[in-house]
């Protein structure tokens, strides 16, 4: 499938209205999550890395907000586990009508269930391995506590969940600097000026990012043993929480 290219903000918009994951997001999201993410595509491969050593036997692994399952297809491809099935989650029709394209394509044959729901109304069971990878920031904050408590529960012992998120940083200066690394980014990426800040306006009060020490924090006190980065590129980082 060629990848079609991301010009959604290229041209002035006279109000950007609040960004949503609808049917023409999902035309280009490949080619936007790859030119917007620094370092996503490592993230997605080490995903699959993560979950061939911690997917145990006679469990489910979860992808939440997973768009369209490119974590799934990573993880699809490496689990060795036997009795494995993966779910994989998204709220938006569109996102999950291209995932099952996607997934019908897909050579791998362990189970995918494709599910069209809101992540925060899903039972989490019997779970090895929970992937939030950019979804979390979108969820309203208030959530994020009894939603993480949650996935906590429903993992088995040895279970990992990996939290992959947009930063924010206590110090202004640091804020201000890591801000403008990720334009730079997205400008080497062959986005204009014009792209980037109508995104950024589209993105406002829609994605809420956190610090790693407010992330770090939370999965803590909902019970995880450890919470650690394992990847950080700019002001996007993936962390490992162990239960
Ligand atoms: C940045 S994308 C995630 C990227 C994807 N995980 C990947 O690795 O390519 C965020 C996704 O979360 C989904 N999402 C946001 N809030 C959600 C919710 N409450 N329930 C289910 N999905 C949600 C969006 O529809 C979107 O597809």
């Amino acid at each position: 499938m060629s990848i079609k290219q991301d010009t959604l903000y290229s041209t002035p918009i006279a109000a950007v209205s609040a960004f949503k994951f609808d049917q023409s997001v999902v035309d280009v999201f490949p080619d936007m999550i790859q030119r917007s993410v620094p370092g996503y595509q490592t993230i997605i491969e080490t995903i699959g890395l993560l979950a061939s050593r911690y997917a145990q036997d006679n469990s489910v692994c979860y992808d939440l907000g997973c768009s369209l399952g490119a974590a799934t297809i990573s993880m699809r491809h490496q689990i060795q586990a036997q009795d494995c099935t993966i779910v994989a989650v998204d709220n938006s029709t569109a996102m999950v009508q291209q995932l099952q394209q996607n997934l019908a394509r897909d050579s791998a044959s362990l189970p995918v269930e494709a599910v069209c729901a809101d992540i925060r109304e899903i039972q989490i069971k019997q779970a090895s391995v929970v992937v939030l990878n950019f979804t979390l920031q979108f969820i309203p904050i208030a959530d994020r506590y009894a939603f993480l408590q949650k996935i906590y529960q429903g993992l088995l012992p040895g279970g990992i969940l990996v939290l992959s998120e947009k930063l924010s940083f206590e110090h202004p200066q640091q804020q201000q600097l890591q801000t403008e690394l990720h334009h730079t980014f997205k400008k080497a990426q062959g986005y204009s000026d014009l792209e980037i800040s109508q995104k950024r306006s589209a993105l406002e009060n829609v994605l809420l990012p956190e610090t790693v020490a407010c992330h770090q924090r939370r999965m803590t006190d909902v019970g995880f043993s450890s919470a650690e980065v394992w990847f950080q590129y700019f002001n996007f980082a993936s962390m490992i929480a162990l239960k």
